[in-house]
């Protein structure tokens, strides 16, 4: 078939922009679980596109939702002015999230998220009269966006080199420990003692200079890496020890990704502040939020003079109607299908069968998985390039789409996945895992 477009101008994000361009990997249409190449070749979606088509691709009630605001509403400006969807949307919202969080500080993406939260952070540690809290605490292989302040507290090393001094920032170990935890189901049980590093980190520096420590949960793009058992809770402790924010990163692992609505009542631990994107549209439309505990909004606000703004922040789109209207849609939708708690139901059960199943085969060294995220890691090849791009591909020439990272694969299928479509992605990795070749 003759190419009907030129590849040339598209500079893509974190693409080997040369490697593509001779042999693009075009994806030109999509329904349920499935992707279709431009030559209409069906690929099943195992990363629900990057962790975010939550409920499935071709949602027409999303769609139908946007036209609808689109022709009621199109655009106001959220400076000053409001929109009926936008309040609407964020009391539907904080109906999910754990108890006082219930504030919400809409942003465009993920990335976004973190650089709004970081700073509502260090807002609340300035209005709370702690005036000297500047510094970020965040973790190794954590991925929090491509921001400034992202990266600073990120802890992917080639998404950091080479951008300058960046923000005052630690950053805790990340808690991959195969030697101890390989093939864990769920959460790993070694391991808890590396959250008293945070103590030690803040002895370091100081409790009256660290502002907030931000973690993911789950770390997504570092591996799909599990808190130890007792870990996440442990954070939590000492943060509040310390008059610390600690702020989950929950971008990945909201809305029903492991099995309930947020990892932090999955996990029972609950932060000051969540960011979040991707599943709260679906990835229908870009959307983020903040969810904010009420203390930190009511002394940020409360600490202006009446009558001025009382934080200096905000985006254009910043509760943008036709995302409010994808949102909602999308809410509706998981409602009405059970999706965000299928993950710790049969469904999640299958899954980690499954992926456990592939123990044994080729050169696979971990498997791990929680909800309906999972990860199956190959040992380094002796040439030491990482492997993971080379399975992608001949996953994806199976006609499975899964992600890489280093010599990792997840995956984090769409929420209505059936038990056919796990079937097919574990059998096609074990072939892939089988004919790679051997060291
Ligand atoms: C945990 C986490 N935080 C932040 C982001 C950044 O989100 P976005 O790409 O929408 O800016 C991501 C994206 O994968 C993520 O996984």
């Amino acid at each position: 078939m003759d190419k009907k477009v030129s590849y040339e101008a598209f500079w893509m994000p974190f693409t080997a922009n040369r490697d593509f361009k001779q042999n693009p990997r075009i994806i030109n249409r999509a329904e349920g679980m499935y992707c279709y190449t431009d030559q209409n070749v069906e690929m099943l979606d195992a990363t629900a596109g990057l962790w975010c088509v939550n409920a499935g691709h071709g949602r027409k009630e999303i769609g139908e939702a946007m036209a609808k605001q689109v022709a009621e509403l199109d655009y106001s400006s959220p400076f000053n002015f409001g929109h009926d969807i936008g309040f609407e949307f964020a009391e539907r919202l904080v109906k999910y999230t754990p108890p006082g969080l219930n504030k919400v500080f809409f942003t465009n993406s993920g990335s976004e998220a973190v650089e709004s939260a970081l700073k509502i952070a260090l807002a609340y540690q300035q209005a709370k009269g702690n005036t000297g809290k500047f510094k970020l605490i965040g973790r190794e292989l954590g991925y929090h966006g491509v921001n400034f302040g992202g990266i600073s507290v990120g802890g992917l090393t080639p998404n950091r080199k080479g951008f300058g001094p960046l923000l005052q920032t630690d950053h805790l170990d990340h808690t991959l420990d195969i030697a101890r935890n390989a093939f864990s189901k769920g959460l790993p049980e070694n391991g808890v003692e590396k959250a008293e590093q945070l103590e030690r980190l803040i002895q370091f520096h100081g409790a009256e200079s660290v502002a907030a420590v931000i973690v993911e949960p789950i770390s997504g793009a570092g591996g799909v890496i599990l808190p130890p058992k007792g870990y996440l809770r442990r954070l939590r402790e000492i943060c509040t020890k310390h008059d610390i924010v600690l702020i989950f990163d929950e971008v990945i692992t909201g809305w029903g990704r492991l099995g309930s609505p947020f990892a932090s009542e999955e996990f029972d631990v609950i932060p000051d502040l969540i960011t979040s994107a991707k599943g709260i549209s679906s990835g229908v439309v870009p959307l983020g939020a903040v969810f904010v505990q009420d203390k930190i909004y009511e002394t940020v606000v409360n600490n202006a003079p009446e009558g001025a703004v009382e934080f200096f922040h905000g985006y254009t789109y910043s509760g943008h109607p036709v995302a409010c209207a994808a949102g909602l849609a999308t809410l509706d939708i998981y409602e009405k299908e059970g999706l965000l708690t299928r993950g710790s139901g049969e469904i999640g059960q299958y899954f980690e069968d499954g992926l456990h199943s592939l123990k044994g085969i080729g050169s696979i060294v971990d498997i791990r998985n929680y909800g309906l995220i999972g990860a199956v890691q190959f040992a380094e090849a002796s040439h030491g390039k990482p492997i993971g791009f080379d399975i992608l591909k001949r996953c994806y020439d199976k006609g499975v789409m899964v992600r890489s990272m280093g010599n990792t694969i997840a995956l984090s299928p769409p929420l209505i996945i059936e038990k056919e479509h796990i079937d097919v992605i574990i059998d096609t990795l074990g072939q892939v895992a089988k004919e790679l070749p051997s060291e």
